[in-house]
């Protein structure tokens, strides 16, 4: 059984299930198993070098069981911010990517966007009109939409609600809004429209389905895979965490050291020491060498674990593809109960 909707058209896949690119936490084997389901995946860049890219990008390869020139049917995001730090090896990361010919590129959190945009569209354009690259740019308003969809020709965008886990704007609104704001704003004939924050299970699938979403892009419940690239015991902190926990802070940027975001941007992770210190005005230093120590210990009660909204909601621990599976079939049941809600009487 396989769903259509303009995103698998495009993609040619079975449902419009994608694992999110998501920084330190999905790598090749991730985006692999996500396409492997009938999905799609990406693995981040993130803060990585060129080289553990590439590396990532091997491990992809291998599991999809491609040779080195064949087009590899995953993506690779990107944080645009550090690719326009000073000294960044911006060019030598996106080459890694575009010579590797992956699908699609994820550009976001950008302070000029237009430009990695371009740089896409030019690859595309020397390379003829043979399998382009698509560019999926994350949105968190009607006016980002409508820039991306207008001015930038993106191929894919992802509606991002306030729900979602790890960094977004502070300011965007609920899912549940947002999405139809933007699919209004675009019309029918535009691109691909997909909604991400604190979607976990079919159900959720089957209602942005049914909102006019081409798809859904999941973040936090892949970091329950043992593919994604969070440690045991972060994956142990989600699975004990209710959703009162997940909040949205900068806390972490502050800690880590992390502070290139572009304006009105924050992060949605699990409340703990880290962000109680924050609030309670810390001072920075001592917060960053406190972080620093728990990291050697990967202590949660202290260190980074990014989740959306939905974490209590998700309680146990299953391989990306059974989680493709399993949102997969329970969104074709949803969608065919809803069905049986109408009467003609
Ligand atoms: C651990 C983690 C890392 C993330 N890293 C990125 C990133 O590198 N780039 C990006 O655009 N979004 C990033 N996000 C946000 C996701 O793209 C997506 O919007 C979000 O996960 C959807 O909400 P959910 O986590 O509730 O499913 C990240 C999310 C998580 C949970």
């Amino acid at each position: 059984m396989s769903l259509n909707t303009k995103l698998t058209r495009l993609l040619g896949i079975r449902t419009p299930i994608v694992a999110a690119s998501m920084a330190g936490a999905s790598g090749g084997a991730l985006a692999a198993q996500v396409t492997l389901a009938g999905g799609f995946g990406f693995l981040a860049a993130g803060y990585d070098s060129p080289e553990k890219l590439q590396s990532e990008l091997e491990i992809a390869r291998s599991l999809l069981n491609l040779q080195p020139h064949d087009l590899l049917p995953v993506g690779v995001g990107f944080l645009a911010w550090q690719l326009e730090l000073s000294g960044a090896p911006a060019t030598q990361l996106l080459s890694v990517a575009l010579d590797n010919n992956v699908r699609a590129i994820w550009l976001a959190f950008g302070k000029n966007l237009k430009h990695w945009v371009n740089y896409i569209h030019e690859h595309n354009n020397k390379r003829g009109n043979t399998d382009p690259v698509l560019i999926f740019c994350p949105v968190s308003s009607v006016e980002q939409a409508s820039v991306a969809v207008n001015e930038w020709r993106a191929d894919v965008i992802i509606v991002q609600g306030i729900e979602a886990g790890g960094h977004g704007s502070s300011q965007s609104l609920p899912l549940l809004t947002l999405l139809p704001l933007v699919t209004a704003a675009i019309g029918p004939h535009g691109p691909p429209i997909l909604g991400a924050g604190g979607l976990v299970n079919g159900a959720h699938a089957a209602a942005l389905l049914t909102l006019g979403a081409s798809g859904v892009v999941l973040g936090t419940r892949f970091l329950l895979s043992p593919e994604s690239l969070y440690t045991d015991a972060q994956r142990r902190a989600l699975i004990e965490a209710d959703s009162s926990l997940s909040v949205r802070t900068m806390a972490f940027d502050y800690a880590r050291n992390t502070l290139g975001w572009p304006q009105g941007v924050d992060g949605r992770g699990l409340r703990n020491a880290t962000v109680e210190d924050y609030e309670r005005g810390e001072d920075i230093q001592i917060l960053r060498s406190k972080l620093k120590e728990a990291s050697l210990k990967d202590d949660t009660s202290r260190i980074v674990v990014w989740a959306g909204s939905s974490i209590g909601l998700v309680n146990k621990i299953l391989p990306a593809r059974e989680i493709v599976e399993e949102i997969h079939e329970d969104c074709v049941k949803y969608l065919r109960a809803s069905a049986h809600l109408v009467s003609s009487a």
